[in-house]
């Protein structure tokens, strides 16, 4: 038997922009998703997740493909392995819920296995594992649950493949996540964005530029541990998603209470619309953000970015 836990992941710059050809920068999360892999009779999938309610029942179509598709790349078709999901991860739309399944599954079947590939080959197979959900996926969340840390990430328009480069820091940053309750169809999302931008070309050129000065300088702050300027950045970032009518009235009040309370920043994160809000808090106005959020009827939580890659856990 294995067992492999992978974090989920937050966009904290980019989300939208990245699929124009923009960088992104994306970070683990220190909530984990596991898979326990052992052989057994036959096989069998068992999702012990805790989920947003109806989460798994709408993925399950997608996930069985996803997981044939991970076992397919490994060489292990028709293994009859017995593969039980776990971990505090809560399955949900916005916090790279497949991304971390996909790369703890490969992991755990690496292990159990005895493949011996190598960090970058279990990132490819998870990359397999999530065009199962999404069909052309851009990459971002399987490497944030592989590699950990902090990711700069660039797709490239005419291959379509994405370009990942861990940012090198090692600061504990404290992020409130802030749950609208609302899931949003990412790709209905995408589509409406990119008919908006069809329609308003120079309007769109303009946020472009302004959200590529944005990434630039969001790289230099993360790397001078500036919060208040990383905060200030992803200000700047929601201004612009909002502009593009990605904001939604819950998001804005999610985003209102969090300054109110002093968070040194706040932004949708992921596809908008709904989903997750987040703020970027110090340890004296986390749980005072996080409280004034569930006063007001939300789902809150702390969290902390920067968490480790896929790890092979010990066995019990
Ligand atoms: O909602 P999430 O966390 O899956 O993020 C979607 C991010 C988009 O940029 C809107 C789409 C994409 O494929 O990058």
């Amino acid at each position: 038997m294995a067992v492999a836990s992978a974090p989920g992941k937050l966009i904290l710059f980019g989300e939208h922009f990245v699929v124009y050809g923009l960088p992104a920068i994306a970070t683990a999360i220190d909530s984990r998703t596991t898979a326990n892999v052992r052989r057994a009779d036959e096989y069998a999938l068992v999702d012990d997740r805790p989920e947003t309610p109806g989460y798994k029942k709408e993925k399950l179509a997608q996930q069985k493909d996803s997981v044939q598709r991970i076992l397919r790349a490994m060489n292990l078709a028709g293994a009859n392995v017995r593969i039980t999901l776990g971990g505090e991860l809560v399955a949900a739309s916005g916090v790279g819920a497949s991304g971390a399944s996909c790369s703890a599954i490969a992991a755990a079947l690496n292990e159990e296995f005895g493949l011996r590939l190598d960090r970058e080959k279990i990132n490819a197979v998870a990359y397999e594992g999530e065009k199962g959900y999404h069909g052309t996926p851009s990459g971002i969340d399987n490497s944030c649950s592989t590699f950990g840390g902090f990711i700069w990430f660039e797709k490239d328009l005419m291959s379509g493949l994405g370009e990942i480069r861990s940012l090198d820091m090692k600061i504990p940053m404290t992020i409130v996540m802030g749950n609208t309750g609302v899931t949003s169809n990412t790709t209905e999302v995408v589509e409406e964005v990119r008919k908006e931008r069809e329609k308003n070309p120079e309007k769109f050129g303009g946020i472009f530029e302004d959200y590529r000065r944005i990434a630039e300088e969001a790289r230099e702050v993360l790397e001078m541990k500036d919060l208040n300027s990383i905060g200030r950045l992803m200000n700047r970032n929601h201004e612009l998603l909002r502009r593009i009518g990605l904001s939604s009235p819950d998001l804005e009040k999610l985003v209102e209470i969090a300054l109110g309370n002093g968070a040194m920043g706040a932004k949708l994160t992921g596809t908008g619309r709904g989903g997750l809000m987040i703020a970027l808090v110090d340890d004296e106005t986390k749980d005072k953000v996080a409280s004034a959020m569930e006063k007001a009827g939300y789902d809150s939580k702390i969290t902390t970015i920067g968490a480790e890659g896929v790890q092979i856990e010990k066995e019990p």
